[in-house]
């Protein structure tokens, strides 16, 4: 068969397809794989029961759930959902949202799908604009998602600071950053996947000035953040106004068989949003906003986030650092300060081989991780540093987490004893 451009699109052997074939294939064979790759969320027992509640309320309350099985929503989403949203958001943060600042989507890699295509790319025919991080590493799903021949993305190097001898924090490079007429859109994850990292107060009220001055959004990739889940360990305030796209997802909750992303922002993103569903999906599902929905309006959510989902992740996150001191004492590893999110961000200083090597070596050997060269989306300059790095998930069960990195400090150990020997 032959096939249009748009094709090539999809050839390239992109990091997000093998992280979700990896994960995929481990879940549905059942091997004895040790899952430190993948962005599954916990099976938090208590959540996992908040939601089972939900589903037998529906089940028992008259037709609401061939309601939900059995109708469309409208292509904006659910609207007993987004005016839940919307009240929480107001009443609790004073943000200035009614139910035409929200728009569901089926999973925030759909926001941003629409999103960077909307901001970036060309303009008129000696226009193009791109999406700016500021700051790499990000996510790995937003390397792939723009459409055309030429990249859609920039981005900057993160200065480094040593927080102590195994720690170390990225911080916004400040005068390195440049939002010009190029750029579409500046775009963070916040806690960030995959180094952890939380961007501070400061750092992203400087941001937001820069991007209004720039007259151009900044999209908040809230995944893993504010308001929910909530899986954030330093202070840090939750920011929205006209200018700033939030992007919210029910995964990381534990509900990513549910594809629910949420976009917080102006009416007019917001009706852009709601066409583009319509042409794409028709409508949004109606699954995660139905479980939620009540969740939402008996401020539950947030409950549950805030007394049993952050601070689960916290102790997982103390303990897999302490693993990681304990099993790999002996070598230069650091970590990136565990601020939020379900990762470790390990970084290997002058691995004598690439983090793609050890990636492989991991896997051959049963672990499965992401070599760290994935999550420099835009960063066109060489950096060794993104050859050094690997992102281990913490979510997964202890024992496979304990058996996953002394493993790793195995074969850590042995590509660094080769460039001795
Ligand atoms: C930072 C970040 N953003 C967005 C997503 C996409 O999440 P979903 O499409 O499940 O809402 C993920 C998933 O791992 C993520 O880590």
């Amino acid at each position: 068969m032959q096939y249009s451009k748009f094709s090539e699109q999809f050839k390239s052997d992109s990091g997000i397809l093998r992280l979700m074939q990896d994960l995929g294939e481990a879940v549905n064979q059942n091997t004895a794989m040790q899952m430190l790759g993948g962005g599954n969320p916990a099976a938090i027992p208590a959540v996992q029961q908040a939601f089972r509640v939900e589903m037998e309320k529906m089940l028992a309350a008259g037709r609401a759930f061939e309601d939900m099985i059995g109708n469309y929503d409208s292509p904006q989403g659910n609207h007993a959902f987004i005016d839940a949203l919307a009240t929480l958001l107001s009443q609790r943060f004073g943000w200035r949202v009614q139910p035409d600042n929200i728009a569901v989507t089926n999973g925030s890699q759909a926001s941003f799908g629409i999103l960077f295509n909307l901001f970036a790319g060309q303009f008129s025919p000696r226009e193009f604009r791109k999406i700016l991080f500021p700051m790499t590493p990000e996510y790995i799903g937003y390397a792939d998602v723009g459409l055309g021949d030429q990249s859609i993305f920039t981005a900057n190097k993160p200065l480094i600071e040593r927080l102590d001898e195994r720690t170390f924090k990225y911080r916004v490079d400040f005068a390195r950053l440049n939002i010009t007429d190029e750029i579409g859109a500046v775009c963070l994850s916040r806690p960030t996947n995959p180094s952890g990292n939380v961007v501070t107060d400061d750092e992203i009220g400087k941001l937001h000035q820069l991007t209004r001055a720039a007259d151009v959004p900044l999209i908040i990739d809230g995944a893993y953040g504010l308001p929910f889940p909530g899986i954030v360990f330093t202070p840090a305030t939750p920011l929205w106004d006209e200018n700033i796209i939030l992007c919210l997802s029910l995964s990381k909750l534990g509900l990513p068989g549910a594809r629910t992303g949420i976009i917080v922002a102006n009416p007019e993103v917001i009706s852009q949003i709601t066409r583009s569903n319509a042409i794409f999906t028709l409508s949004p599902g109606r699954f995660g906003p139905s479980l939620a929905t009540r969740l939402l309006q008996n401020q539950q959510l947030l409950s549950l986030c805030a007394e049993t989902i952050a601070p689960y992740y916290r102790a997982r996150s103390r303990q897999a650092i302490a693993l990681v001191h304990d099993l790999m004492a002996d070598l230069p590893v650091r970590i990136h300060s565990s601020e939020g999110a379900i990762f470790l961000w390990l970084w290997l200083p002058e691995l004598p081989i690439s983090s793609e090597t050890l990636y492989q070596r991991l896997k051959r050997r049963g672990v499965l991780v992401i070599a760290g060269q994935h999550f420099f989306p835009g960063l066109n300059q060489p950096w060794q540093h993104r050859h050094e790095c690997l992102r281990v998930t913490y979510a997964s069960e202890p024992s496979q987490l304990r058996r996953g990195v002394e493993i790793i400090a195995t074969e850590a150990r042995r590509a660094y004893s080769q460039r001795r020997g």
